[in-house]
């Protein structure tokens, strides 16, 4: 359930892998327009701050409605979240944990600002980054986006997100497909030989070092053993294959 002054922008879903889980009905998006439960004649859902400034500042009241037609219709009060730039900065964890629940409610802040009082309504006040959008609806699809590709069923290939960056708190290795060389560019032999156990114990050095090079933060919390940090601390000064001639490591990762 997605409170909106825009439920147009969330066609987007009728897409691609959210879409088809639609379809299968799986997950259902329901997009509820704000303006639709103000009380004012000319549907007008903002007005100016009080104390005085430039904008204008959404009520309270049409906010507040739009939630409560989402708690009559399902009979209880689902977790709000609500998307601003002050948020906590979404992750991977928290798209898991969204995941479970039955069902969620969005809340898209709108770039003049919402009246105060709707933090009351917040079980979670969440960002998509340090930078500031238009308005929440784009933030909001991106969580959306996240949590539901972690439902059963909505990624064909069960597999498919066991071994995508982040799980284990790590990067993804990296992935080839032919030709076994391009432009010069040689896909590594090991990948070749057929011998799984070495292509296994590949990809998961491949994972350490590229988070090392590429996201050294992320180390500090990934599910990693003691002879795994021993094999990173082993490792010397850092290189990367495919940097083009004029690149240094950290043009490509800054
Ligand atoms: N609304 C505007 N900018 C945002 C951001 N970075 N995250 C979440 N909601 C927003």
């Amino acid at each position: 359930n997605i409170l909106t002054l825009f439920p147009e922008m969330f066609d987007i879903f009728n897409h691609s892998i959210i879409g088809k889980a639609q379809d299968k009905g799986l997950i259902e998006i329901e997009p509820i327009n704000i303006r639709d439960y103000t009380l004012n004649k000319h549907k007008k859902v903002d007005d100016y701050p009080y104390g005085g400034g430039a904008g204008m500042v959404m009520q309270p009241g049409p906010v507040y409605r739009s939630y409560e037609s989402v708690t009559e219709k399902i009979g209880y009060k689902p977790r709000v979240i609500y998307l601003t730039p002050q948020g906590k900065v979404f992750n991977q964890s928290m798209a898991e944990e969204f995941s479970k629940e039955e069902d969620l409610v969005f809340l898209c802040g709108h770039y003049e600002g919402i009246d105060e009082r709707v933090y009351s309504l917040a079980d979670k006040v969440i960002s998509i980054g340090d930078y500031v959008l238009t308005s929440g609806e784009l933030a909001s699809m991106v969580v959306i986006d996240a949590v539901v590709r972690r439902i059963d069923g909505v990624l064909g290939d069960e597999g498919s997100s066991v071994d995508e960056s982040f799980y284990d708190g790590l990067l993804e290795y990296p992935q080839y497909t032919r030709p076994a060389e391009y432009r010069g560019m040689k896909v590594p032999d090991v990948l070749l030989s057929g011998h799984h156990a070495k292509i296994a114990k590949w990809r998961r050095e491949q994972s350490l070092i590229r988070t090392k090079r590429w996201r050294p933060d992320l180390l500090e919390s990934a599910n990693i053993s003691a002879s795994e940090r021993n094999f990173l601390d082993s490792l010397g000064a850092v290189s990367y294959t495919h940097l083009r001639a004029h690149e240094t490591l950290s043009d490509l990762v800054c």
